[in-house]
């Protein structure tokens, strides 16, 4: 991965980005997209290399989107530390840097939005309803702005990541979606913007997260599929913690994101809770050794 870019463009309005864009594409450049809302780690970096490694330019957007918020969440004390995200996005090769504000994204008189279906009502979007909707509208006004040939996601965000595979292919667009692999800390914490939230304690609860995953995939790999005989394994480890509130833990496919009754190769298990007042999710590909 490159590490020393120092062409950065940063641009906020919608106009300058297509003439950015269009500029580069005259070029015939391949171009790669990376949405995020900022806060950048090495889990968003890791997004960047892998469309660098398949594209002339790198379109990173950093927007904080009020419209997958909801009432009661962490929109307004979501961390926004951009001159450190900028820094991070130099350094990691990213070409462009879209960074509009909410009147750029959502000017007055907006009507239109994505519906998610179905899908979207479970897990994340029972927990967070309309959640899902917010993402897909975002995301499918930046696609149609940046008209990327690919956009990279990260599987930390399974439910997520299947979901702009639905919206690609049922609003053909014309592009590919890239799902990459979680990227964690040394002791297993997946990485997310939301750990900045956690004090040296919350933390040390956590790590329950991954570890009640682990479980439901050491089950997995001792022969066990039975799903609700896996998700129990799981559970034991979250119901020895008090400090953690679970909201979900189950084993589904990763595509449809329907709880499996039988686990095989390839199932997620995903789980989300509260460690004090933030919320965490995480998953793990069962049978699967080479992930995270
Ligand atoms: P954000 O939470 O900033 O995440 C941006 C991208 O980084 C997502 O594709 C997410 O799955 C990925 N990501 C987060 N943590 C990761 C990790 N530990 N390893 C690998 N990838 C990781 O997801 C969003 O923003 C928003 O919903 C967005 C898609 C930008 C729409 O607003």
């Amino acid at each position: 991965m490159p590490t020393t870019a120092t062409s950065l463009q940063r641009v906020s309005g919608i106009a300058e980005l297509r003439n950015a864009i269009a500029g580069a594409r005259q070029n015939a450049a391949r171009i790669g997209f990376v949405p995020t809302m900022g806060a950048l780690h090495s889990g968003h970096l890791s997004l960047v290399e892998r469309a660098r490694a398949e594209c002339d330019l790198v379109v990173m957007s950093i927007f904080v989107n009020p419209l997958q918020f909801g009432p009661t969440e962490d929109f307004t004390r979501y961390p926004r530390p951009i001159e450190e995200d900028e820094r991070l996005a130099t350094q990691s090769g990213v070409d462009i840097l879209f960074t509009p504000g909410a009147d750029d994204m959502y000017p007055d008189g907006r009507m239109i939005t994505v519906t998610a279906g179905e899908h979207g009502k479970k897990w994340e979007g029972a927990v967070r309803p309309g959640h899902f909707d917010g993402v897909l509208t975002i995301v499918a006004k930046l696609f149609n702005v940046v008209q990327p040939d690919i956009s990279v996601f990260g599987r930390k965000d399974l439910q997520q990541a299947a979901l702009v595979k639905s919206l690609v292919r049922d609003l053909d667009f014309p592009m590919t979606i890239i799902v990459a692999p979680t990227v964690r800390e040394s002791d297993g914490l997946a990485l997310s913007s939301r750990n900045r939230y956690l004090s040296e304690v919350d933390r040390g609860h956590a790590l329950s997260l991954i570890r009640a995953l682990r479980a439901v995939s050491a089950s997995f790999d001792s022969g066990v599929s039975d799903a609700r005989e896996l998700e129990s394994a799981g559970r034991d480890v979250i119901d020895a913690v008090p400090q953690i509130s679970l909201d979900y833990l189950a084993v589904v496919n990763p595509d449809t994101m329907e709880q499996e009754t039988r686990a095989g190769r390839g199932s997620a298990a995903i789980i989300a809770a509260r460690v004090g007042s933030t919320r965490l999710i995480d998953n793990l590909i069962l049978g699967d050794d080479d992930q995270d």
